[in-house]
């Protein structure tokens, strides 16, 4: 299904007119709360695909290694250098290559990528093949270390620890591409649009970010997020409801694209995804840097179906390992 949407009361807004792709869902979410009690449940009954086993860590992270995630505040155990992140997919090579790649693919080769919180260095290891310089920042110092060490080797690679906000030892104009992915999703709204303030001068006239943000504000006013929790808790524990997983809940996919264009990131596509569960709690931000807003809307997808994309690719890897 293809519905566009024109902007509101016939006037030009700072956002432009928003197509929405093959929607399951095209609900806004004050709408939403119009809809019964059970729909709402039965968006985010959980899929929860069953991750099995652990996915061996590169060679060189085989040591454990306990570092300071910023993300949780807490202490995360990196042995596995995030790589179990991937788990869903099968390996971090499968997802960049049945995931992240086609998403991105058009914004490569790119001369100089700058990575904000790569972490170990999960996408960092693909990314350097497509470009001739990488600026990858991060706030931790364990993270900032563990990179150094292991693209040692690469010379066109640099990484950097920052305050958790600033990208000042980044020239201006002199990023192709901007990519960051599955950390954004965590930082609070202010950290985010310190950064896109700062990716809309580093980025060139024409330069193109990817980002991987939270959309879960558009969930924080349901019947779902709204359960006591001595009720949902058992609820998630049984795999009846899912959970946030982290996410921000003061960020959107319609915030985040309001607060690129203020800095002149204008998003080419939104593809609002789910993370294990089935509410779209996440989005992936294509956006372009201009003077002016392009002619062509923004796409914006309600993609229900990205665990289920995960679990396919996982399949083919197990099939082809
Ligand atoms: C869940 S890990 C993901 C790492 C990597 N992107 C990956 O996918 O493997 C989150 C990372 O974000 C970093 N991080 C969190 N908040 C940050 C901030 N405000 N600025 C820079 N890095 C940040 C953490 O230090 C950590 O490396």
């Amino acid at each position: 299904m293809v519905v566009a949407l024109s902007s509101q009361n016939g006037k030009r807004s700072a956002c432009p007119t928003i197509t929405l792709l093959h929607s399951e869902n095209p609900t806004a979410p004050h709408d939403r709360r119009h809809h019964g009690w059970v729909a709402q449940l039965a968006e985010q009954w959980t899929e929860n695909p069953r991750v099995g086993g652990s996915i061996p860590p590169p060679a060189s992270f085989r040591q454990g290694r306990i570092g300071y995630n910023c993300c949780h505040s807490m202490k995360y155990d990196w042995r596995e250098a995030g790589e179990e992140w991937s788990g869903p997919w099968g390996s971090s090579a499968a997802q960049w290559a049945g995931t992240i790649f086609p998403r991105i693919g058009e914004c490569l080769p790119a001369g100089t990528i700058l990575e904000i919180a790569p972490g170990f260095g999960r996408w960092t290891h693909y990314l350097k093949d497509y470009c001739n310089e990488l600026w990858a920042v991060d706030k931790s110092s364990d993270c900032i270390q563990a990179c150094q060490q292991r693209f040692a080797s690469v010379s066109h690679v640099r990484c950097y620890l920052n305050d958790g906000r600033s990208l000042s030892m980044i020239p201006d104009a002199s990023v192709d591409f901007v990519f960051s992915f599955d950390s954004f999703v965590h930082p609070d709204r202010e950290v985010v649009e310190a950064y896109l303030r700062q990716v809309g001068t580093k980025l060139k006239i024409g330069g193109k970010g990817f980002i991987h943000h939270s959309n879960f504000g558009e969930y924080v006013n349901s019947l779902r997020e709204r359960l006591p929790g001595a009720l949902a808790k058992p609820l998630i524990k049984a795999k009846i409801l899912d959970w946030a997983h982290h996410r921000n809940p003061g960020m959107t996919a319609e915030l985040f694209r309001a607060l690129s264009e203020q800095n002149g990131l204008y998003c080419m596509s939104q593809e609002l995804v789910n993370w294990r569960g089935r509410r779209l709690i996440d989005c992936l931000s294509l956006f372009v840097r201009n003077d002016s807003a392009p002619e062509n809307p923004a796409k914006i997808i309600r993609n229900p179906n990205f665990m289920r994309e995960a679990a396919r690719i996982r399949r083919q890897w197990q099939t082809q390992a």
